[in-house]
This record gives C-alpha cells, structure tokens and sequence, in this order.
C-alpha cells in the first residue's frame, strides 16, 4: 500500500469504463473454454437432458456440426462423453475397449469435419460403459478395485489415442493412472497426446445431471467415496496434484470449479502448472434455474462465474456454458 485517503483513492480509477478497461486484471475469452459434449447413437438425433437445460446429447452428425461452432466461436477444444447403449454395457465395461465405440467414432467424424483445427478431449473412466455405473470394476466385495482398473483404463487410453484424440483425461480418481497411462502412450508412439489429469476430484453432490445425460444414474448404488476426494480435504489435492505432475500430467483440473476455487488457487501458486477447473452440470444447472426464478441475470451471472476461474489461477474452463459464453464474448 502506498499513500493513504485523500491522496490515493481507488474510485479513481474505477470511473469510466475506458479506465476501468486499462486497470482490468483478468480477461476471459472464448480461447480459455472447452466444451463438454454428450454423444449418442443414431443419426440427426438430438435429444434434450432435462436435467441440464440447453444440452442435449448429439449423434455423430450432430457432435461434428457442434465441433465446427466450437471452431467458428474460437472455442479450441471439446470434451467428449458417451450415452452407451444400455445393451453395450457390462460389469467389467469391456465396450470402452472396443476400437470402433461411439467415442471413437466421434474422434473421428470431428477428425473428418474439423481436421486439426479444433482439440479433441476424451474422458478416460468406465462409468459410461459399466452396468453399475461406478468407474472402475468391481471386487468381491463391491468394491472399486484399483491396479486391475488401471489396467483397463490405460486399454481404454490407448484406443482413443488410436482414434485420434489430442488430449485423454482420466476421471477416475484411480491411483497411479497417470504414470500408467504415460508409459503406454510413450510405448505406442503417441509422444504428443497430452494427459489432462482430473486430479483433485471431488465426491460431489454437483454431478447429478451429466450422470443422467451419460446415462448411469440409474444404475449407480452407493457412492464414488472409496475414490473420489472428501470435500472436507485441501491438503490431500495438492498430494494428488503432486503424484499426477510427477507421473507425467501436461495439465491438471479441478473439479467440480467454483466450490473449490481455494484448491485452484492453491494449485498454482504451489506448482504454476496449467489448471483447469471443470464447472461441473449441477454447477451450470444451479446458475440456469437461479436465472429463472429470477435470482438474477442469467448471462451476468455465468459471465462473472466464468471470470472467478480465470481471476483464481485457471487456463481454463470446462464449462457447459461455452458457445453461450463465447457468443457473449462477441464470437
Ligand atoms: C465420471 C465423471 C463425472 C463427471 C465427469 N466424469 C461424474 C461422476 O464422477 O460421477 C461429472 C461432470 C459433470 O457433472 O458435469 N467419470
């Protein structure tokens, strides 16, 4: 602090909207968001998920169609999630290892539509394929059982890297993925694609509505809590975080985003790495159905929302809200 009223007043400053523009200390554009999009069979099938107003799973046309918007918005990525058919999932969540599933054709019509000009990002989990919905497979006991899911999620890495995606994101929270999944992609020549590790993931109540959109909320019992972090623990993320970097993370996440933007926080200034933070469905769902009941401005208030991620450390955000933020960014 320098100087004190009346000689320093910050209103100063704050006056005109040029000033305010020249002190500005964050910026957010449509280059800091990636768009998760839900993919389903079919073809020129759009179907809405209630529980998130706005989205809708897409078939393949569809996803490539959205790919090319991400391009023309300046969006530089997408996230992709499959709805599997009921019948193609399993106990052990085989069908994530089948080279010709829907993720995979979906890397491929947005290969085929966009070429390289936009970022294909895959979730690395068996919960869309499991017949139980949890994320890994099952022990005797119920259990998620550990180094044998690693085992498949690195199978599961390796198929969608074939199919062309630029960045797989694990979002498992299984322990030693990332140095498993890393030695695999070395081993099969895929030096470039890049892990985006959901490193600090929290055991949330704020993933309701994406488990509806991939389908595996009616199939889950119990809970993700045997893997998924207590919300209760910030020190323990930044032992995660540590473990993913030293293992072979290009960028880590953290989710769900604006409960936890003292954990992003903290992540960057302990490792200044890239951080991203995922605004998770039930995040978007709150900010949709506070707008309508009239607890503010909808666009002004995922704009400022948008904003906290960057202000706290972020490179970027995954966020449903992408091709609305970017439009209102003058995309
Ligand atoms: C599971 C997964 C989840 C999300 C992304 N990957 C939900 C969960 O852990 O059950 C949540 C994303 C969202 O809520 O938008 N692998």
């Amino acid at each position: 602090m320098t100087g004190a009223f009346p000689a320093i007043r910050l209103r100063r400053s704050r006056s005109a909207s040029w000033s305010r523009a020249l002190h500005r200390e964050t910026v957010l554009t449509p280059a800091d968001l990636i768009w998760p999009l839900f993919v389903t069979e079919g073809t020129g099938v759009e179907e809405p998920i209630g529980t998130l107003p706005g989205v809708s799973r897409w078939s393949l046309d569809g996803i490539a169609a959205r790919a090319k918007e991400a391009v023309s918005l300046g969006i530089p990525c997408v996230a992709l999630f499959p709805n599997t058919p009921p019948g193609l999932r399993s106990a052990d969540g085989a069908e994530a290892l089948n080279r010709d599933n829907l993720m995979c054709r979906a890397i491929r019509a947005i290969r085929d539509a966009c070429g390289s000009d936009v970022g294909v990002l895959t979730d690395v989990a068996l919960d869309p394929y499991t017949s139980h919905g949890q994320d890994g497979l099952l022990g005797p006991e119920g259990q998620v059982v550990n180094d044998a899911t690693v085992e498949v999620l690195v199978g599961q890495a390796l198929v969608q890297a074939e199919a062309g995606a630029d960045i797989v994101a694990p979002s498992d929270m299984m322990d030693g993925r990332i140095g498993a999944i890393r030695s695999a992609l070395e081993g099969a020549g895929h030096h470039n694609v890049q892990i985006m590790s959901y490193a600090a993931k929290f055991a949330s109540a704020f993933y309701g509505p994406f488990r509806d959109a991939v389908g595996s909320s009616g199939l889950l019992k119990g809970d993700k809590k045997s893997y998924q972090m207590d919300p209760a623990n910030g020190e323990e993320a930044l032992r995660e975080v540590a473990l993913d970097l030293a293992e072979g993370a290009d960028s880590v996440m953290v989710k769900p985003g604006l409960a936890y933007l003292d954990i992003i926080w903290r992540v960057k200034q302990q490792f200044n790495v890239p951080v991203f933070a995922y605004q998770v469905s039930g995040e978007y769902a709150l900010i949709e159905a506070g707008a309508a009941a009239g607890a503010g401005d909808r666009d002004a208030l995922l704009m400022e929302k948008l904003l906290a991620f960057k202000r706290a450390g972020c490179s970027g955000v995954l966020t449903y809200h992408a091709p609305v933020a970017a439009r209102l960014l003058g995309a």
